[in-house]
């Protein structure tokens, strides 16, 4: 059996080891020829010496290319000199699948879009293993902090009727003649689960047809959502800084060497998390040469100013009801919904949105014909409020658009392994 990377570094100077990976690096000094063989867990040096190593097996060591993948048996070396402070000494390279010459080189790369194109490639690199490994580390986080405050896990269809974040990114696909549309959010079906659990939560892709061209959209994209009956949006806030506060801190206790590969100084935000209403909000980008009218969304260009403010994750609060969809609960009024959205800092803007939704019957049944729905595909959901569902409140968060604040990242292409676009398919 061999031994992953991150294992031989805690092996004794002296050990036999057995490796596979791919040939990162060659080189030839004097008569030693140096490898560096990554496996996923980590890089290691290798190299092949003339009183060690076979002839046969040198002769392996020149011919293999960059990318090819091998099986290598030797012994372990401490050496000052080596990364990591350890060397293995080839006794044998076996060559299991030969690369053909690398395509992805300095002269080739002339756009981004060819490292896109190349993309099925170009995710063995250092830094966007660096992402993916960050990312891994925040959803298993993620999924730690939910079954420890008791949410159940479930999962919600990706083909539905009924639209929640409204028609404009919707999806449209033909179901076997109706009409049908993938998921922009598993919200409604978490509203329909904690009636039977209590606390859920859900991670899976959500889809938007989103139309214009953006460093943080992509058309599909993991959200984890959590739902919880009997809180309201005050507690729906703590529940999201807990969650923000405790993904972000495992990834420095865990992850400190691949934010460090990106060049990421980054720390966890403490909380509580500072609270800006809407108003407030749009007052200072006013003041700042940023108008939009009251009722509106906040404008990218806004969130951007307001964002720039913060060194930690903040919430709006307050949102206007038309800016926002038909299930939230609103103030008495009627006109301020009880919901917001938590904006990452350092102009990296929107990260989550949440808030309270409506319980009661008769004001879900008013409210859906303020907004011109239809209430026959949204039947069973208005149906939940005959049959006991207390006041309740939950919230989506984006997780590319989480580690693209947390890396430091100027797209968000660059958090999915094989991210889709509006202008990507392909590979
Ligand atoms: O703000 P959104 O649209 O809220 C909802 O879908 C609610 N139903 C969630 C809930 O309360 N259960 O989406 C939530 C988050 C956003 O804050 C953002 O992080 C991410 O999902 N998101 C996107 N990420 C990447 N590309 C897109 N096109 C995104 N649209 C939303
Ligand atoms: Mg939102």
């Amino acid at each position: 059996m061999n031994q992953s990377i991150r294992e031989v570094l805690t092996m004794r100077h002296g050990s036999n080891v057995e490796l596979c990976g791919w040939v990162v690096t060659k080189n030839t000094v004097g008569a030693l020829l140096f490898l560096t063989i990554r496996d996923g867990s980590g890089y290691f040096q290798v190299v092949g010496k003339k009183e060690v190593t076979d002839q046969q097996f040198l002769d392996n060591m020149k011919d293999v290319t960059i990318e090819s993948a091998v099986r290598i048996k030797g012994q372990l070396m401490d050496d000052a000199r080596a990364p990591g402070g350890k060397e293995l000494t080839v006794k044998e390279i076996e060559i299991i699948a030969k690369a053909e010459k690398w395509p992805i080189t300095k002269s080739a790369v002339k756009s981004s879009s060819f490292l896109y194109d190349f993309r099925h490639l170009s995710i063995r690199g250092k830094k966007s293993s660096s992402i993916m490994k960050i990312r891994s580390e925040f959803i298993k986080a993620a999924f730690d902090f939910f079954v420890e405050h008791d949410h159940i896990y479930i999962n919600s269809p990706s083909i539905v009727q009924s639209a929640v974040e409204g028609g404009s990114t919707l999806f449209n696909i033909d179901y076997f003649g109706k009409n049908a549309s993938l998921s922009q959010s598993a919200q409604l079906y978490e509203e329909a689960a904690i009636c039977a659990f209590g606390k859920v939560f859900v991670m899976q892709p959500a889809f938007r047809a989103e139309k214009s061209k953006t460093s943080k959209h992509l058309t599909e994209f993991m959200m984890i959502e959590a739902e919880v009956a009997f809180n309201e949006q005050v507690d729906n806030m703590k529940l999201q800084e807990d969650f923000v506060n405790y993904v972000c801190e495992r990834i420095v206790e865990r992850r400190s060497e691949e934010l460090e590969i990106l060049g990421r100084k980054f720390t966890v935000p403490e909380k509580p998390f500072p609270k800006i209403t809407y108003d407030e909000a749009r007052e200072i980008t006013i003041k700042n040469g940023i108008n939009f009218e009251w009722g509106e969304d906040i404008p990218t260009e806004a969130e951007r100013f307001l964002s720039k403010m913060f060194d930690k994750p903040f919430f709006i609060i307050d949102y206007p009801l038309s800016a926002r969809s038909f299930y939230h609960m609103t103030k008495p009024n009627n006109t301020i919904t009880l919901s917001a959205d938590l904006i990452a800092p350092e102009g990296f803007g929107e990260i989550a949105t949440g808030g309270q939704r409506i319980h009661d019957y008769n004001f879900l049944v008013e409210r859906l014909k303020q907004y011109k729905l239809q209430t026959e595909s949204f039947q069973w959901y208005v149906d939940l409020r005959k049959y006991g569902m207390p006041p309740h409140a939950g919230f989506g968060i984006g997780v590319e658009r989480s580690i693209r604040w947390i890396c430091n990242l100027k797209h968000i292409r660059t958090t999915s392994l094989f991210p889709r676009t509006i202008t990507r398919i392909y590979p």
